[in-house]
């Protein structure tokens, strides 16, 4: 799928002209940078109602898993002073379902569409992928090896052996652009991003949430079902941009910055610490239409700096 209009798709009349597209692949070039994080977007199709959702780069949709999952015990959600903390587990109608009840809705969407999945080991992620594969109106395949709400969730992207051996075993399956979801639940980001590189990954989405905790003292209980969650929102931000610049400095594929995205001034800081796209998440249930609103603020803030396209600002963050 290639979007051939040097337009910024998307950007007001009285924009100015700059080129917002992002070359993933030699197959894959998307609009413009702006997407959706796995999980706070539903399907897409919950958005149509509050814009016309063929307007972002890409829409990254709810993790999918090879058998049905009902997931976590409740409560799933707890807000914090500035983000959220969930347990979803993942919860999601299977593969077979989905292939054949949603995603014929999805294709109607109009954005490139990214299908999340989630293996529970490594074989596993091959079996989805091969699946996905065979289908058409599907512009990459985002691998979640990073979900810290479900048994072994996190494994495939704390240990480099383990996360090149994901690549490994899927990237046989399909020519589909993979993007490689890491965790931020580690040491060292670094050598995670190189394995998946290594292991054949045309870019990777950084970050999925940290790991977290709220507590009720009175109850003497945990918030969550679980127990454990994951932080999203504007309180990760900081630590997803030194991320995002650290993979950036390691690694030449093609990064899709997550954490506290708010407005279009965020998407800037992270195109400038290295992100090639970022995905919206957390912001999505409290102002829907903030992928939007980023996008449209996006053409000024570039052209701003000097620039005619959002490929000459990528990385350009002057470190000291
Ligand atoms: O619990 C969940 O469904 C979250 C998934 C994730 O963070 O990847």
């Amino acid at each position: 799928m290639n979007i051939d209009s040097p337009a910024a798709d998307g950007a007001r009349a009285d924009s100015p002209a700059i080129d917002l597209r992002v070359r993933i692949t030699d197959a894959l070039t998307l609009a413009n940078p702006v997407s959706t994080a796995s999980g706070t977007y539903g399907k897409g199709i919950e958005f149509q109602s509050f814009y016309d959702v063929s307007r972002l780069g890409s829409v990254v949709v709810k993790t999918i898993t090879t058998e049905p999952r009902e997931g976590n015990p409740p409560p799933r959600l707890a807000e914090l002073p500035a983000g959220l903390l969930n347990s979803i587990g993942l919860a999601n109608p299977g593969v077979d379902v989905y292939i054949a009840e949603v995603l014929p809705k999805l294709r109607t969407l109009g954005a490139a569409l990214v299908i999340n999945v989630a293996g529970h080991s490594v074989e596993d992620f091959g079996v989805l992928v091969a699946k996905f594969a065979q289908e058409d109106g599907i512009a990459a395949l985002e691998l979640n090896m990073s979900c810290p709400n479900v048994s072994s969730g996190l494994d495939y992207s704390t240990d480099p052996k383990v996360a090149r051996q994901v690549l490994e075993r899927v990237r046989g399956e399909t020519d589909l652009p993979l993007i490689a979801k890491l965790s931020p639940n580690v040491t060292d980001i670094r050598p995670i991003g190189e394995a998946v590189v290594a292991g054949g990954a045309d870019a990777i989405s950084a970050i999925n949430t940290l790991v977290g905790m709220a507590v009720d003292w009175r109850k003497r209980r945990p918030v969550l079902g679980r127990g454990y969650g994951g932080v999203s929102g504007p309180c990760i931000k900081a630590v997803a941009l030194r991320l995002v610049r650290l993979l950036y400095e390691t690694v030449d594929v093609p990064i899709f910055g997550i954490g506290g995205l708010q407005d279009a001034d965020d998407a800037m800081e992270y195109f400038l610490a290295g992100a090639s796209c970022i995905q919206v998440g957390t912001s999505n249930y409290y102002r829907p239409t903030v992928a939007l609103d980023i996008l449209e603020g996006l053409p000024e803030r570039i052209a701003s700096l000097g620039a005619s396209s959002l490929q000459e600002i990528v990385g350009t963050l002057q470190m000291p």
